[in-house]
This record gives structure tokens, sequence and C-alpha cells, in this order.
């Protein structure tokens, strides 16, 4: 690793620990709950926006120059932006305001578009995923590496169903359906995208699927599972761009097979 990505890597998880640290002085104490853009599932607590901030001080403090798009603050920078950290305080809001303990701190770095680094920490369980392009990922310093399964009836999937319930949401339905069909073993809906992504890297899921979600979302775990040796697309199968997106992310062997129904599927919306 060069000494700049070593410095980014630690910039990274320096930040989303702190993130962390605010996340888990609300964490279980009943924090304030207000509705997004007035979607009632679209929650939204004082959690995540301290933490937002606690991220960026420790971003802006080692590169004050360095480009901002977070879900709480700055959603509208420019994806291609020469040097560009894409944060998610706060993955799993719903788990959290729920004390569930599955939640994480989402930090992607990009220059011009093309991911460096990233890193999803689990401040309740203690746990960081981190990925340096060319450089491999790893749990908790450890490497992982995606499932050498190849065959979805031997395959546990991850899924994710978005806040706005609209045809998105039957065509995930239509499409755990149809792998329940082929016999996988079962679907897990834990509730953080970035986890679920971590969990395809660290070959818990084969795969994992969902048919919106936002860059933050999953900016780190796809740089996080194709380290790992997974594959990551949108759901029709096309590169995925930092934007609002479809997701489809396998242990590369598994991708067509499920690129074939949860593309099937996305064509009802
Ligand atoms: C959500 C989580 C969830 C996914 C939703 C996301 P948030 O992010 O990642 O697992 O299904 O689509 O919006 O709102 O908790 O940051
Ligand atoms: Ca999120
Ligand atoms: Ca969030």
């Amino acid at each position: 690793m060069t000494p700049q990505e070593r410095s980014l890597l630690n910039v990274a998880t320096t930040a989303a620990k702190a993130g962390g640290e605010v996340l888990m002085t609300y964490f279980r104490q009943g924090v304030s709950i207000r509705c997004k853009n007035g979607e009632s599932a679209d929650l939204v607590s004082e959690a995540d926006v301290n933490a937002e901030q606690a991220v960026i001080r420790v971003i802006h403090a080692t590169f004050p120059e360095h480009a901002i798009l977070g879900e709480e603050s700055a959603t509208d920078t420019d994806p291609n932006s020469p040097a560009l950290w894409v944060i998610d305080p706060l993955d799993g809001t719903t788990n959290f305001l729920h004390d569930v303990p599955h939640f994480a701190v989402s930090i992607g770095y990009f220059e011009f578009g093309q991911a460096v680094c990233g890193v999803v920490w689990n401040p309740a369980r203690g746990d960081m995923y981190t990925a340096v392009t060319g450089h491999g990922a790893q749990y908790n310093d450890r490497p992982i590496h995606v499932s050498p399964i190849d065959r979805l009836d031997q395959s546990l999937i991850g899924t994710g169903f978005h806040v706005i319930r609209d045809a998105k949401l039957g065509a995930t339905l239509g499409a755990i359906e149809e792998l329940f069909g082929l016999n996988i073993h079962c679907v897990r809906r834990c509730g953080s995208a970035a986890l679920d992504l971590c969990h395809v890297a660290s070959g818990l899921y084969g795969a994992y699927f969902e048919y919106q979600l936002s860059a933050w979302d999953f900016a780190a775990g796809m740089l996080i599972v194709q380290e790992a040796g997974g594959q990551v697309t949108n759901g029709r199968g096309t590169p995925l761009l930092l934007e609002r997106s479809s997701i489809l992310a396998s242990n590369t062997v598994l991708h067509l097979q499920m690129l074939e129904i949860v593309g099937r599927h996305h064509a009802r919306f």
C-alpha cells in the first residue's frame, strides 16, 4: 500500500469510529425520530445528523479540500469530484431506532468516480470491514473472501426493501418467491445495505440484491465485495455508478443466475 493509501484508510477508519461513538451515545436511549421526505418509513434521528458531522470533522482535519457526499448534509455533490468521500453515518436507521444492534457507519473514498478505499463499521459489535483498491478486503484486519459456492440451492441470499413501497416491493417479493422456488437455503433481510454487502464479501451470503439504494448505501460495501473477489452491478447487469440505483452483488459465480431473476423482475418498474 502506498503512504497515501495508508493515510486514506487510516482517516476512513478513524472517521467511522468517531461516527460510531456518536451513534452509541444515542443507541437504546430513546432518540427522537422524524420522518424524512414525507415518507412514514423513512426515519432519521439526531444521531444520524450528529454522527455525520463527526465523520466529516475527522476527514476535513486531514483533507480539508476534499468533497463530501453525505446522506444527511450534502446529497448533490458531483460524484466525479477529484477527491470525494461518500458517507452514510447510520446505515440501518430502522434497526437503530428499534434497538437492534445491526447498523453501521459506511464511508467510501473515490477519485473521479473510481473507488479507492471503503470502510464499514458496526460500533455495536465492534465489526470493521475495510478495503483498498488492489489490496483485498478485511474483516477486523483479517482477509475475507466471497463464498466459492456456485449453486443457488446451497446459498443464503440477502435482500432489502426500499422505504417507498411501490412496484419495487412487488418486484422484490417476486424475485424472492422465485428464489425459494429454486430451493435456496433462505433469504435474509437484516436492514443495513452496507453490512449486507460485507456479508457477501465475507462469504455469508452467496448474493444480495435490492431494487433501490443511494450511493452512500453501497459506496464502501461495493469495493469491499469486489476486493473480496465478488462482482457488483446494478440489477440490470450494467456497471454501478455513484447514483440512486438497484444493486446485485454476488460471489461472482452466482452472478448470472441471480441476474436472470433480479433483472426479469426489474423490468416490472
Ligand atoms: C437503508 C438500509 C436498508 C435498505 C434501505 C436503505 P438507512 O439505509 O440500508 O437496509 O434496505 O434501502 O435506505 O435509511 O438505514 O440509511
Ligand atoms: Ca443507508
Ligand atoms: Ca442512513
